[in-house]
């Protein structure tokens, strides 16, 4: 693989121990990848988790000196200050939490990250341009920003983006060839897809059949919302791993079937009619049972979405053995006070939490309760003891008192 100087130095350690760290990731997997050099990226995404590997390398990068070179986001972890306010901290789990979220938000602070704490900062606080390279990590990160930005992204996992984010470069190989960002699957998509929840759907159904590859979607005849671009990314990366689709007319690239192709024949062709569908939705329940817990906001809620929410419970309220979670970012939710919808939200009882992945031990005070949710991502990550996936309307109506 050729370095450039700068490289070079950059992995012998002359520019100090931490951009060494992140230089030596770099160039074991550029060379596990057969890249040809590195090349540079303009910005990066890390999905930072706080867990026990992700502040393992981002404390060797702090205390090694290393600086962020580029724009870099975070992906959420917990905001503590709002659960401190509202449960007991002496919750063992908690506190254990604590000290790993805690260290990995300061250590991220400190190596110059931009603390959007955020899992869709493509809509406001890192969205790249078309054609430029990138570094993304985070599952509906990744496809986003190729699919429907038009930016050149491999699959990142944390530690590769935030490496990209200290040096400023990436191992050039898989999809920052344009002649490997090719579709790969037909997908005849033969069901009416009417809401964020039918591609949540269509996700789940997807990954799972693909498991890697980059699917053309064929028979979508409306442009996707923003929210059903974002729950079809992250629910194909639940069940699959899946960088990049296209949609035939209406993400950025692929206008065509076949310019999707790009010449090449679909290595598979499938249909998706509404019997995968009803037969996708029924493998994700494991209860009828009444609920005592709904959760939001995986990946986080934008504004529509909060807005939607907020106009389904206005005037009404929750019912009180009923613990109701939305997750956002700070930005969004900042928007959406103005808005007027977190008064609305937090009068009918519902939390609207910024900064927070449902997937972290802070929520534990929420286990053994039956869920509902919007969001197969969430029930996946959250191991609902018992689960309903269902619309957001279900998930209201199920939460509210009766009139
Ligand atoms: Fe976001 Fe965490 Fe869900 S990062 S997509 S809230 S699992």
């Amino acid at each position: 693989m050729f370095l450039s100087r700068d490289d070079e130095a950059a992995l012998k350690g002359e520019h100090g121990a931490g951009v060494q760290t992140a230089m030596d990731l770099l160039v074991t997997v550029g060379e596990a990848f057969d890249a040809p050099k590195m090349i540079p990226v303009t910005r990066a995404h890390a999905a930072s988790s706080g867990q026990e590997g992700d502040l393992f390398f981002v404390e060797l990068l702090a205390k090694g000196n290393a600086r962020c070179r580029i724009p870099t986001t975070t992906n959420p972890v917990a905001n503590l200050e709002y659960f401190q306010n509202i449960m007991d901290k002496r919750q063992k789990d908690y506190v254990e939490e604590s000290s790993i979220a805690w260290k990995v938000k300061e250590y991220y602070r400190e190596i110059g990250a931009i603390m959007s704490q955020s899992c869709i900062p493509y809509l406001a606080e890192n969205i790249p341009q078309y054609g430029e390279h990138v570094a993304f990590s985070e599952s509906s990160a990744t496809p986003y920003v190729n699919s429907v930005l038009g930016a050149l992204t491999n699959r990142e996992s944390i530690q590769t983006a935030l490496a990209a984010g200290i040096i400023g470069e990436t191992p050039e190989f898989g999809l920052h060839f344009r002649e490997n960002r090719k579709g790969t699957v037909l997908v005849k998509v033969k069901t009416q897809l009417r809401n964020g929840y039918d591609y949540s759907i269509l996700g789940q159904y997807v990954g799972k059949k693909v498991e890697n590859g980059i699917p053309v979607f064929d028979g979508i005849s409306k442009r996707p919302a923003i929210d059903q671009y974002i729950n079809l990314c992250a629910m194909m990366n639940v069940t699959g791993a899946i960088p990049l689709f296209y949609v035939p007319g209406f993400t950025v690239d692929g206008a065509t079937v076949d310019e999707a192709f790009g010449g090449n024949r679909p290595e598979d062709v499938f249909d998706v009619t509404d019997r995968e569908m009803k037969q996708t939705v029924e493998e994700l329940q494991t209860t009828n049972a009444d609920i005592d817990l709904v959760q939001l906001g995986c990946p986080h809620y934008n504004l529509d979405q909060l807005g939607v929410v907020a106009g389904l419970l206005e005037g009404k309220k929750l019912r009180p053995n009923v613990s109701f979670w939305i997750n956002t970012s700070a930005t969004t939710k900042v928007m959406a006070e103005r808005a007027g919808y977190v008064q609305i939200l937090e009068d009918a009882g519902a939390h609207v939490v910024t900064d927070t992945c449902i997937d972290i031990v802070a929520y534990n005070f929420l286990r053994g309760k039956t869920g509902m949710t919007d969001s197969p991502k969430c029930a996946y990550y959250r191991r609902f003891k018992n689960v309903r996936v269902a619309t957001v309307e279900e998930c209201v109506a199920a939460a509210v008192e009766k009139e």
